[in-house]
């Protein structure tokens, strides 16, 4: 039996067992951006309902219209689903992968998907004396014996069913690889013949760094993106992957009919043209980053890593139970996720969402207060 994944963001869950209601939680455990949704977003959803008498297109043609103006590409390459959890679980079956490196500590579901549809997981983990740094040279040491399987003749058509799996920023860490660290091993995946599927859920909060725009260079490429996150729609389940239009094709066969509402198509429309709350949104979230990592800096023993997305991972001092903090936070009403819950993380560790500034303040003192409880 696969165990059931843990995530952020229970507040339901939570606020039945804590006895009080859901609007009392700050939420810092899943990480949305704190100015949304607009109200672009909110009105086209409004609207969209009246709509929901019919079935929604089953295409998502507007919205893949719009995508494809937003980047340049063709509508025939980009998949739109219910979340792009919906598309990571699809992945496997569809192209019928065999093993997988999944490059950790990172999103849960990567190994959760693959795991149920029988794929053989191994998994290179960055490291905290590292400050969790993407581990390039594990991935490219992964992707050297896999060069060597290539290259034997009898088992050459197996490493198409190989897959690197990796988050760009990635989650819980918050670290990007660098576009030369990228084109390496994109590199070295065309001249393997393997899969490479990047998840950039959070990419939105660094976009130039997207490698939507060179997708065509690696046929071999499957790039995941999430409306959940900077849009602050995680209720609605709105996501899509961008691809070969062959192979966006062949994985869209193993999609349920409908599975995109049409208020999350129209939500999904709204939010690409709302270019004033992307920039507000990006200049708030740079100025607001700085401040709580500079205000969690100053609690004693605490590291903060650096972070490129819209959350921060802070390691606590050696020893602190990361699990009892989460608790003692949560009793205050203050949600936050026990990176020790990752898979790979070894050392205690908090992911923080960065919400409002009145917000991080409060999280501040109360992480410091009960840092202090527990050290004595
Ligand atoms: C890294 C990462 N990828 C994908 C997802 C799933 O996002 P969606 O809401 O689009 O299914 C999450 C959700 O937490 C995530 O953290």
């Amino acid at each position: 039996m696969n165990q059931p994944t843990i995530h952020g963001g229970q507040v339901y869950q939570l606020a039945k067992q804590l006895g009080r209601p859901v609007e009392t939680l700050l939420d810092f455990s899943a990480s949305m951006n704190p100015l949304g949704p607009s109200t672009s977003i909110v009105r086209a959803m409004h609207d969209a309902v009246n709509g929901c008498q019919h079935y929604p297109d089953r295409h998502s043609e507007e919205l893949r219209a719009q995508l494809a103006q937003e980047h340049t590409i063709l509508e025939e390459s980009i998949l739109v689903g219910n979340g792009s959890a919906e598309l990571i679980h699809i992945i496997p079956k569809a192209l019928a992968l065999r093993q997988a490196c999944i490059v950790g500590p990172t999103f849960s579901e990567f190994e959760h998907a693959l795991r149920i549809a029988g794929v053989q997981c191994t998994s290179v983990n960055a490291v905290s004396t590292q400050r969790y740094a993407p581990p390039i040279e594990k991935i490219h040491d992964v992707l050297a014996e896999w060069k060597l399987v290539s290259a034997s003749d009898d088992r050459k058509p197996g490493i198409h069913r190989h897959a690197v799996f990796l988050c760009n920023p990635n989650s819980p860490t918050g670290r990007r690889l660098s576009p030369r660290d990228l084109r390496r091993i994109i590199k070295r995946v065309n001249q393997i013949g393997c899969w490479l599927i990047v998840d950039e859920a959070f990419i939105d909060w660094c976009p130039s760094y997207s490698l939507i725009k060179d997708f065509s260079i690696c046929p071999r490429l499957i790039i995941l993106r999430s409306f959940t996150k900077f849009f602050a729609i995680p209720g609605i389940r709105l996501g899509y992957l961008v691809g070969e239009p062959v192979v966006v094709g062949s994985i869209q066969s193993h999609l349920p009919p409908w599975s995109v509402n049409h208020v999350a198509q129209a939500a999904g429309v709204a939010a690409l043209k709302d270019w004033r709350f992307k920039q507000r949104s990006l200049r708030y979230m740079q100025q607001a980053r700085a401040v709580f990592l500079a205000q969690l800096r100053m609690l004693p023993g605490v590291r903060v890593m650096p972070s490129q997305a819209n959350f921060v991972m802070v390691e606590l001092p050696p020893g602190v139970d990361s699990g009892g903090i989460w608790g003692q936070l949560q009793e205050q009403g203050l949600l936050v996720r026990d990176c020790q819950t990752f898979s790979g993380v070894m050392e205690p560790a908090l992911r923080l969402a960065v919400r409002l500034r009145r917000d991080n303040h409060r999280l501040v003192q109360a992480l410091k207060r009960t840092l202090k409880n527990v050290q004595g």
